[in-house]
């Protein structure tokens, strides 16, 4: 029984096969992807490895030809180079910058007369990450109930644009018809930024602390989120003055403290120099 396994595991690990296709899953518009399939020939004999981009093919090796390595410029991407070993393929790409997911298939066939096919694809998605965190301009530290906030949250450059969402305290706030996400100019590869602002009244029962949450979504398959949270605290008229009170007594006993020490110190000088 062990060994009627062993030999299978064999049979199964030397078949002819791809055995490892590296897309990213991501490609960075401004940066060229490489692209690489690995593949195992066992005792057949490689007549031909080709790459698609969807139904399009784009990179094409056949060994013993001239030249054995053909490259294919399509809409969508640029093709920059390919070379090949005797185990690996590798192509490099040059997406265009438009935020789209598409499929890449390498294609390894066998000489005749079997002339047969193994193919794998694997999906890539032009985005280009943002480098940071959104940022939130306009929190406030404190805020009293009733209190009407502006606050203004900017998503760092990226491709597809990021859409913004506010949330208060775990709840998501529709937008207004003003207040969706805007974007700015593009730049190189582009892409841009974008920002959302969120007005927000303070209820007239708020009390403790409101924590405000900027989310920044790039919606491409699978989504990027980035978020930064404020929190914010919300003072009632009542702690207000308690707290204003007791930084007045405190800070008036330590000066005037102070200007004791001074004039006891000044007294002794003098009555050591008499
Ligand atoms: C593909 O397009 C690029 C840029 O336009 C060019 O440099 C390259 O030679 C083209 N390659 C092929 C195989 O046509
Ligand atoms: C929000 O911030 C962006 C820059 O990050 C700025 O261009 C925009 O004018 C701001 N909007 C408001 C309403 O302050």
């Amino acid at each position: 029984m062990k060994l009627l396994i062993l030999i299978l595991i064999c049979a199964i690990t030397t078949a002819y096969k791809i055995s490892n296709l590296k897309v990213p899953l991501y490609a960075d518009p401004r940066r060229a992807a490489e692209l690489s399939c690995h593949f195992q020939m066992d005792d057949e004999k490689l007549h031909s490895v080709k790459w698609y981009r969807e139904m399009n093919e784009i990179f094409r090796y056949t060994p013993g030809q001239e030249p054995d390595i053909r490259l294919f410029n399509i809409s969508g991407i640029v093709v920059q180079g390919g070379e090949c070993q005797v185990d690996s393929c590798m192509v490099r790409v040059m997406p265009h910058p438009v935020a789209t997911r598409a499929g890449y298939t390498c294609e390894v066939s066998t000489e005749g007369p079997k002339f047969e096919i193994v193919r794998e694809t694997k999906q890539m998605t032009v985005v280009a990450m943002p480098d940071k965190d959104p940022i939130i301009v306009g929190a406030p530290e404190t805020v009293k109930p009733g209190e009407q906030i502006l606050l203004n949250c900017t998503s760092a450059l990226s491709l597809p644009p990021a859409e913004i969402n506010w949330y208060v305290d775990g709840e998501l706030q529709k937008p207004e018809p003003w207040q969706r996400t805007e974007l700015g100019p593009p730049r190189d590869g582009g892409l841009r930024a974008s920002w959302r602002v969120l007005r927000y009244t303070m209820p007239t029962t708020a009390s403790g602390s409101l924590r405000i949450r900027c989310e920044s979504i790039l919606v491409v398959e699978p989504p990027v989120e980035r978020e930064t949270t404020s929190i914010i605290t919300v003072f009632s008229h009542t702690e207000n003055s308690k707290f204003v009170s007791t930084k007045g007594i405190s800070e008036g006993h330590s000066k005037s403290g102070t200007r004791v020490t001074i004039w006891t110190l000044i007294i002794i000088l003098m009555c050591l120099s008499l």
